[in-house]
Formats: C-alpha cells, sequence, structure tokens
C-alpha cells in the first residue's frame, strides 16, 4: 500500500521551476531515496510535503487524505517528520531536552516549556523524558542526554535530529542528506540507524548524495534533474540509467 502519493507536483519560484511535474508513491515500510544533482529541487520537494512551502500545483495523499497545502504544523500531526539539511536544533538546550519537547505538538516549539513545568504535568513530563531516553538509547547517543546540543560534534547533532524526529510518533521521516559531513564510520552508522528505523515500523524518504548509501540502502529510488522526475526503479535500474548517467556526469553529486 502506498503511504504517500505525489501527484504532478510543481513548485515554481518566480521564474524557476524547482519542481516540474513530479509523480512518485511511497509504500508503507519502504525506505525510498531522492537523488539528484545539487540544486535538482530535492530539498524543495520536502519542504513541500512537509507543509513549509506551498506547492504551486499538484497533489499529495498521506494516508488516503489530500494534504496538499496544509501547514508545517498540521501535516506534522498527521504523521510526517522531517530533518533538515542545514541542522535546526535548540543549541543551547540538552539533548534529552531537545527530544522532549519535540515529543509533543505543542512544545515541539520549546515556547511552551516552562508552562508545562510549572502547572502540574510534572509526571507526564517525567514520562515524556523516559520515553525521550529511549530515543536516545535507539540512536546510540544516551550518555549525552545532559549535554548542550550544540556543544557536540556535526554527526551527533544529525543523531539528536532523527530522535527529534522519531518523538513526534510519525509514521513516515523524511530526512535531509543525514550523512552530510560524516566520515566513512559515521555514515556506516547511520545507515544502520536507517535500517533499524525501518525495522520498527517507520517508512523512510531519504535525500542522500553518497551514492553507495543510496545504492546499498534504497528498496526504490527517484532522481530529479532540474525540477523534473528523470528516473524511477530499484538500485540496478537507476545505475544503468542513461538520463541518470547523463544527469550526473561532471557535477557535483549532492
Ligand atoms: N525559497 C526559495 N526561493 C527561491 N528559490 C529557491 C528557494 N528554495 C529553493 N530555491 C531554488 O530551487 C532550486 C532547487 O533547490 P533545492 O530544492 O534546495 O535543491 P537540492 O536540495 O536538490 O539541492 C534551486 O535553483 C534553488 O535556488
Ligand atoms: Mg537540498
Amino acid at each position: 500500500m502506498h503511504l504517500l502519493k505525489v501527484k504532478g507536483l510543481s513548485k515554481h519560484f518566480g521564474g524557476i521551476r524547482a519542481l516540474e511535474d513530479v509523480s512518485f508513491g511511497v509504500k508503507d515500510g519502504a525506505i525510498q531515496s531522492v537523488i539528484g544533482p545539487n540544486g535538482a529541487g530535492k530539498t524543495t520537494l520536502f519542504n513541500c510535503l512537509t507543509g513549509f512551502l506551498r506547492p504551486t500545483k499538484g497533489s499529495i495523499v498521506f494516508r488516503e487524505a489530500e494534504i496538499t497545502g496544509m501547514p508545517a504544523d498540521r501535516i506534522s500531526r498527521r504523521g510526517i517528520s522531517r530533518t533538515f539539511q542545514n541542522i535546526r536544533l535548540f543549541r543551547d538546550m540538552s539533548v534529552i531536552e531537545n527530544v522532549v519537547v519535540a515529543q509533543h505538538p505543542m512544545i515541539r516549539s520549546g515556547l511552551l516549556q516552562a508552562v508545562l513545568r510549572l502547572s502540574g504535568f510534572v509526571r507526564e513530563e517525567r514520562e515524556v523524558r523516559e520515553k525521550a531516553f529511549e530515543y536516545l538509547e535507539f540512536l546510540g547517543i544516551e550518555t549525552l542526554a545532559e549535554k548542550s546540543a550544540g556543544s557536540l560534534a556535526y554527526g551527533l547533532q544529525r543523531k539528536i535530529e532523527i530522535a527529534r524526529a522519531m518523538a513526534t510518533g510519525a509514521p513516515l521521516i523524511l530526512l535531509d542528506e543525514p550523512t552530510a559531513g560524516m566520515n566513512p564510520q559515521e555514515t556506516e552508522e547511520m545507515m544502520t540507524i536507517i535500517r533499524n528505523l525501518r525495522n520498527i515500523g517507520k517508512t523512510i524518504i531519504l535525500i542522500e548524495h553518497d551514492m553507495k548509501v543510496v545504492m546499498g540502502i534504497s528498496d526504490r529510488i527517484v532522481v530529479i534533474d532540474h525540477g523534473v522526475k528523470i528516473a524511477e526503479g530499484v538500485a540496478r535500474e537507476i545505475r544503468n540509467d542513461p538520463l541518470v548517467i547523463e544527469a550526473y556526469l561532471g557535477k557535483e553529486l549532492h
């Protein structure tokens, strides 16, 4: 069954056609990758899927319901969560607090955190903290729970972002270049984390520039170039596709 269906999706910025008539489906429980050269429109696609941008045209159906043009907070509540290409964390808050606030739609902004403390939600907060700790354990960063998020290395901050995405409880998680800036060992770890996410029942859409990661992990791959889908299939099909080879020739892989 398709958890997500994207049909004829376009996003224009003035004269720039960042996405043009893109269609694809994502099966429940799949790891679906989106690849393409730098500037192809991948992040724009995520921004449309998560309500950070309003599509110019087309339709997005999630769990059989139309979500096209809904604001980000509503889409998040319906069960689509994401990480960012440029990490977005509360740098001055501890690692675990970052995950705690992600669990509650009302306090995801961090603004109502103080209110929660004051207003008899103390027990609930303890349960929320325990849950947050479990997410950190899942990512293998529980020993860093009390460290300030901004003080940690890039690779660790990316793991916190994933813990935050898990904490929303969303069944669909969008990862925007989760291995960017990682060394080979960290990249290996990230691949294991992504597989583990799938093993606990999450569906993943992955934007990834590391071809080894993409080819090794994806159930299916969509290739975008200049905002247009130029190929779709399993790794073997994508690797041998002339349009894909041409799109990548002499270009920085991103
Ligand atoms: N908010 C925006 N306003 C104007 N142009 C944008 C905006 N976001 C992205 N673009 C343009 O859309 C195109 C695709 O960008 P992006 O989705 O970030 O590509 P990718 O993630 O594949 O590298 C680029 O030409 C980029 O400059
Ligand atoms: Mg991008």
